[in-house]
């Protein structure tokens, strides 16, 4: 069974039946919670990122460069990384699947802001989405920072372990979270993207509480690791 954890904010990786290491949105070294360093977090396959934002971005490059892995993001932000010396890019865009040896990867709409970390020039400035993966037949949508969107809609269905931003004043917060949820129906909600800085303190009992029977919640500590079953 394929594994979940979390490093803190937005940053989380998965390891597939068959072993694959796939890290979402890599923000380690100046995570102010993060678990581990972007060396500690040791070898990765794939690096997804949602988009451009330093919290969401930061560390994607060097360690894709340390680790050879695959970076896929938006086709911006993966011509800018191979400008920066980034060997193995895998563009996709909004609405895009693609399916990989380790499964499915969907590239999802996001609404929020589209600045690239490190492109001086601004260049390559993109819009920003999120990720439906398919892992060993588990769906894991990760909304990247987004406001709620009534197309989250569309998602029913494919979604086991949804990772919503409850931290409000960047993206959704723990009421919006509550309607995405409606409208996407998960089985399991892990709440991400709060409590990282005083802008987006939450309590996420509190969240839990507003989900009544919705979802399963399950408020993950950096470091913690759950079965994606
Ligand atoms: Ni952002
Ligand atoms: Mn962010």
């Amino acid at each position: 069974m394929a594994k979940l954890t979390f490093h803190g904010h937005a940053t989380f990786s998965i390891e597939t039946e068959d072993g694959t290491r796939i890290v979402i949105d890599p923000w380690f070294d100046e995570n102010p919670v993060s678990d581990v360093t972007s060396e500690e977090v040791g070898e990765v396959d794939y690096i997804f990122c949602t988009h451009g934002h330093t919290d969401h971005f930061e560390d994607a490059i060097p360690l894709a460069k340390r680790t050879g892995a695959t970076l896929v993001a938006s086709a911006e932000i993966a011509g800018f990384a191979e400008t920066q010396g980034v060997e193995n890019v895998h563009p996709m865009h909004i609405g895009g699947a693609f399916q990989f040896p380790f499964g499915r990867a969907k590239m999802t709409p996001a609404l929020h802001g589209g600045q690239v970390h490190g492109d001086e020039t601004g260049t390559f400035t993109t819009v920003p989405g999120g990720f439906l993966l398919n892992v060993d037949g588990v769906g894991v949508y990760h909304a990247g920072d987004t406001a709620l969107l009534g197309d989250m809609r569309f998602l029913e269905g494919q979604v086991d372990f949804a990772l919503l931003p409850i931290g409000d004043n960047f993206t959704m917060g723990p009421d919006d979270a509550v309607r995405a949820t409606e409208l996407i129906h998960p089985r399991v909600v892990v709440p991400m993207h709060f409590n990282t800085w005083e802008p987006i303190a939450q309590d996420p009992e509190a969240f839990r509480k507003m989900m009544g029977d919705r979802a399963r919640v399950e408020v993950m500590e950096p470091g913690d690791t759950i079965p994606l079953g």
